[in-house]
């Protein structure tokens, strides 16, 4: 088997935008309804934001966490909290806290806190947790701009479908989609149906 080690390097070509830009990520709740099917809802369950206070240029080697634009940008996160969202304050969300830790379930690689072999993994502070993924210069960290490319070639294929040139609906098509064929989803079909619910 071949095996491409090669590094993906980032094109230092790509221009930059201005200091003092802020990106966002809101994800909306997908439920499934009384007759096990997903359904996209309006209901926000997690807001992120990060503002870009400085633009260090970098090398063409992505850097995680300790490069020279590592420091550019401050970081911000809102989450869903289920009794602040029925007590009709501020749409439910409410801010993560510089230093407020958790245990990570995003992007853990497969390891469990409580059922590693070795000592307890520790927890992490939230926000500092995003330099991780996020920590390229400018535009170089800004992850969902693979996501674009790939929707304008989807795009391009379906030239026809409505769906496709809206890009939440797209979004959320696409998710859907994925969600339909995991193995987990499938498995709480068949329960469903066992249970008689359809
Ligand atoms: C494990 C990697 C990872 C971590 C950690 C992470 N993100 Fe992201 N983030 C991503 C990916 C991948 C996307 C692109 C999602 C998409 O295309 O739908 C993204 C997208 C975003 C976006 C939309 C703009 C962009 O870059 O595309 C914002 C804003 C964002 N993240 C903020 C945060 C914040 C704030 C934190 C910390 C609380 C954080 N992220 C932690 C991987 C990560």
């Amino acid at each position: 088997m071949l095996l491409n080690s090669a590094p993906v390097l980032l094109n230092l070509a790509l221009l930059q935008f201005p200091v003092g830009t802020q990106v966002a990520l809101v994800r909306q709740v997908i439920v499934i309804d009384d007759e096990g099917k997903l359904v996209p809802t309006a209901l926000t369950e997690s807001l992120q934001l990060r503002v870009y206070q400085a633009i260090t240029p970098g090398t063409r080697y992505t850097n995680y966490i300790n490069g020279p634009s590592s420091h550019d940008q401050d970081f911000f996160e809102f989450r869903m909290n289920r009794a602040e969202l029925f007590a009709r304050h501020s749409g439910g969300l409410v801010a993560m806290h510089p230093g407020e830790t958790e245990y990570a379930t995003f992007s853990t690689h497969g390891m469990d806190a409580f059922e590693s072999a070795t000592p307890l993994e520790r927890q992490s502070v939230i926000l500092d947790r995003c330099r991780s993924c996020h920590s390229d210069s400018g535009i170089h960290s800004v992850q969902s701009r693979l996501q674009w490319m790939k929707r304008s070639q989807d795009v391009r294929q379906h030239d026809n479908d409505e769906n496709h040139r809206d890009p939440i609906a797209w979004e959320t098509d696409a998710t859907i989609a994925h969600k339909l064929h995991q193995p987990e989803f499938k498995l709480l079909q068949r329960l469903w149906d066992g249970a008689g619910l359809s």
